[in-house]
């Protein structure tokens, strides 16, 4: 393991990227390995706009069901270490692949969540979002026009959010130190992330259960579950730097 870290201050501009094995310590699994969630569903039936059209009652239960797991769970260690961090460097951006909130429960600020908001239905046709944090089993359908409202988040062969996209690929194009914590690496365009963090010259660790088909572009990749390792990079890491 490459432990010649760079030298950093309160002002170094630092991305934390997160997948769902920053989530996992809560109890919301992964998307893939095992119990991952995609070895249970087929995303085919459940999230992509094609299964919506097709049923959309039978998608917008599944992600209620989501939200009500996902309701039960609060932030680990690791969501709560990035927060404290923030509160000690200036510089820090989030972008998350995560649809969970859990950032944001934890405290954190400027959260770029790239593949949107389980907490949020969109209204295809009148562009409508609504919060459905609280009553996500009784509203279902837009006010407006009476159609479902499907979850606002990135499926598969969706398009990301461009302003998001843009604020996200500029944090890492100015990103010095470039953190990435539990994704696999494998979902585009967020698996292109740590090259450009790379090629534009930040330092790049990886922190995950397992190396992953990405690991050796990192200058370190930190072998543990997110919650521990974060702390270690805390007292390791970040807190020689902090006056
Ligand atoms: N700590 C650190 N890493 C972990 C932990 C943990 N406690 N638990 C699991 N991991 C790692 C796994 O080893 C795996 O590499 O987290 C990664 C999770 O990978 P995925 O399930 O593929 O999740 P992610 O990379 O976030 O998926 C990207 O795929 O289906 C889409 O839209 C969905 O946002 C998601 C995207």
């Amino acid at each position: 393991m490459n432990t010649q870290y760079p030298e950093i201050n309160k002002k170094t501009n630092i991305v934390f990227f997160t997948g769902a094995g920053m989530s996992a310590e809560s109890g919301i699994p992964t998307y893939r390995g095992s119990g991952g969630i995609w070895h249970k569903y087929n995303w085919e039936e459940y999230a992509c706009q094609d299964a919506f059209n097709i049923d959309p009652q039978k998608v917008v239960n599944f992600h209620n069901i989501r939200r009500e797991k996902v309701a039960a769970c609060v932030p680990n260690s690791g969501h709560v270490t990035i927060a404290d961090l923030q509160n000690k460097f200036e510089n820090i951006t989030i972008i998350t692949q995560n649809i969970d909130g859990l950032h944001q429960l934890a405290g954190s600020k400027d959260i770029l969540e790239l593949h949107g908001s389980l907490w949020w239905g969109r209204c295809k046709k009148c562009n409508f979002n609504i919060n459905l944090r609280n009553n996500f089993n009784e509203i279902k359908k837009c006010s407006k026009c009476s159609r479902w409202l499907r979850p606002n988040i990135t499926w598969f062969g969706d398009a990301l959010d461009v302003a998001v996209f843009q604020k996200a690929h500029n944090a890492i194009l100015n990103s010095e130190v470039f953190i990435s914590i539990g994704t696999s690496g494998i979902v585009h365009p967020a698996a292109e992330f740590p090259y450009l963090a790379k090629s534009n010259g930040a330092y790049c660790i990886e922190v995950n259960l397992e190396t992953t088909r990405l690991s050796s572009i990192y200058d370190s990749t930190q072998i543990g579950s997110a919650g521990k390792i974060l702390k270690e990079l805390h007292h390791t890491f970040f807190d020689r730097f902090i006056k």
